[in-house]
């Protein structure tokens, strides 16, 4: 039996949201476009203090409660908010962990999807070499231009995945369908911290991806739509999966309506509509959200994944729910965490957003304490960034 795959999985996100009803009201829309057409409730918003390394180790860092930090053999760090065009965020994320020196760490990128190839990549460490314990994780800020119509799809978080061969949440199957092609619908240049993007278009991409992924996975597994109990998307907005979904079922000849909709994939949305876009982050948000809020009991079931990056690279896959998995969840703590975000006014909102674009460009700042996070960013000095431990006593 095929044991490899995720142990535990746990997610952080910033403790600050905009409601889209604030939003509408500010940009003179009606908040139905996105509670309704986009299927997004809030967004989180990052503090100043904070950025896709806080995110992470925040992330980690109930993992690294239950087990020895010093047995983690690599860290494989997914983002397309890097902070650094040479230093891996995974280095930092090692140190503020206390992660032993034998252990490599990586950053690897292509938008979107990147959580997904360091999640693969690290099943097939675990298949070589049983003794590996590699920590996944996927940090993300998804951050568009004021005004511009990506600008309601922001959001912000970082899930952090242990790796190793006792899959007590998902054991990860072997064969899986993928697809890529050089395309322009959403980027970001080096010298921009918010991305570029074709909206309709990218749109239009991710149903292209899905359906030659999904295509090449049922013909390289003979599996067909019925073998599986659940699915989750990647969640640029909660909209996107829903018509991803009743794409897939048009594909696989079946007419999609609502209650099949809400069955197969709707406790996989909940958390996004609050939380928002987390790019590389997004699908394993869908993930962690399906497996602590669907009301049935998922043991043993097949959960069909589709990842998607801009770019792009789509990839379909599977896994079997662990038997006894409610009992390793982060559940109670998730909900803790999402429920006790602060609300911020617009005007705050709009302070945080030219906040981050100054710490961004800084090579000496210190910045006051905003989060509520374990780890945050508390300065640049001499161009490096310093990071705190708010539990460790000074
Ligand atoms: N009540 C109910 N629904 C309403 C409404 C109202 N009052 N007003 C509008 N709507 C509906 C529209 O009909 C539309 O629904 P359909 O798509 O089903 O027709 C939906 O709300 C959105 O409205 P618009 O199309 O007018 O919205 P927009 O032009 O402002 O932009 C967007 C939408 C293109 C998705 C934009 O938000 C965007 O560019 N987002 C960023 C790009 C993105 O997320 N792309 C997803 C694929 S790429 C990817 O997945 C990678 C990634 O993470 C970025």
């Amino acid at each position: 039996m095929n044991t490899v795959g995720i142990q535990r999985i746990s997610l952080y996100t910033a403790p600050y949201y905009l409601d889209m009803d604030d939003f509408a009201a500010a940009r003179g829309e009606d908040p139905e476009k996105f509670h309704v057409g986009l299927g997004q409730d809030d967004m989180s918003v990052l503090p100043p203090d904070e950025d896709i390394v806080t995110l992470a180790a925040n992330a980690a860092d109930p993992i690294l409660r239950e087990f020895d930090p010093k047995s983690i053999t690599a860290v494989l760090f997914a983002t397309e908010s890097g902070i650094d065009q040479s230093k891996s965020a995974g280095a930092f994320v090692h140190g503020l962990l206390g992660l032993s020196n034998r252990c490599r760490v990586v950053e690897l990128k292509h938008a979107c999807y990147a959580g997904t190839a360091a999640l693969q990549m690290a099943a097939n460490m675990v298949r070589v070499n049983a003794s590996e314990k590699v920590l996944v994780i996927a940090s993300d800020v998804a951050r568009y231009e004021l005004g511009s119509p990506g600008e309601a799809t922001q959001g912000c978080g970082a899930v952090a995945m242990l790796v190793t061969n006792q899959a007590d949440i998902l054991a990860l199957e072997t064969g899986t369908g993928y697809y890529t092609e050089d395309v322009m619908d959403f980027w970001r240049p080096n010298y921009r911290d918010t991305a570029l993007v074709d909206g309709k278009y990218s749109t239009m991409v991710y149903l292209t991806a899905l359906k030659h992924a999904w295509q090449s996975l049922i013909e390289s597994r003979n599996l067909n739509y019925q073998d599986f109990a659940r699915f989750c998307y990647h969640l640029p907005f909660g909209k996107m999966a829903v018509k991803a979904h009743g794409r897939l079922m048009k594909i696989a000849g079946l007419e999609a309506n609502d209650d099949e909709l809400t069955h197969v994939m709707g406790a996989s949305l909940i958390y996004n509509r609050t939380v928002g876009n987390s790019y590389s982050a997004s699908l394993y948000f869908g993930l962690t959200s399906l497996l602590e809020t669907d009301t049935n009991n998922l043991a043993n079931q097949r959960i069909g994944l589709f990842s998607y990056g801009s770019g792009c690279v789509g990839e379909f896959f599977t896994g079997i729910v662990g038997k006894d998995y409610q009992s390793h969840l982060y559940q109670a703590s998730h909900h803790r965490l999402l429920a006790s975000r602060e609300k911020l006014s617009f005007s705050r909102y709009l302070s945080f957003y030219k906040q981050f674009g100054e710490v961004e460009r800084s090579d000496n700042i210190e910045l006051p304490v905003y989060t509520k996070g374990r780890f945050r960013l508390s300065a640049i000095r001499a161009h490096k960034r310093q990071y705190a431990d708010q539990q460790r006593p000074r």
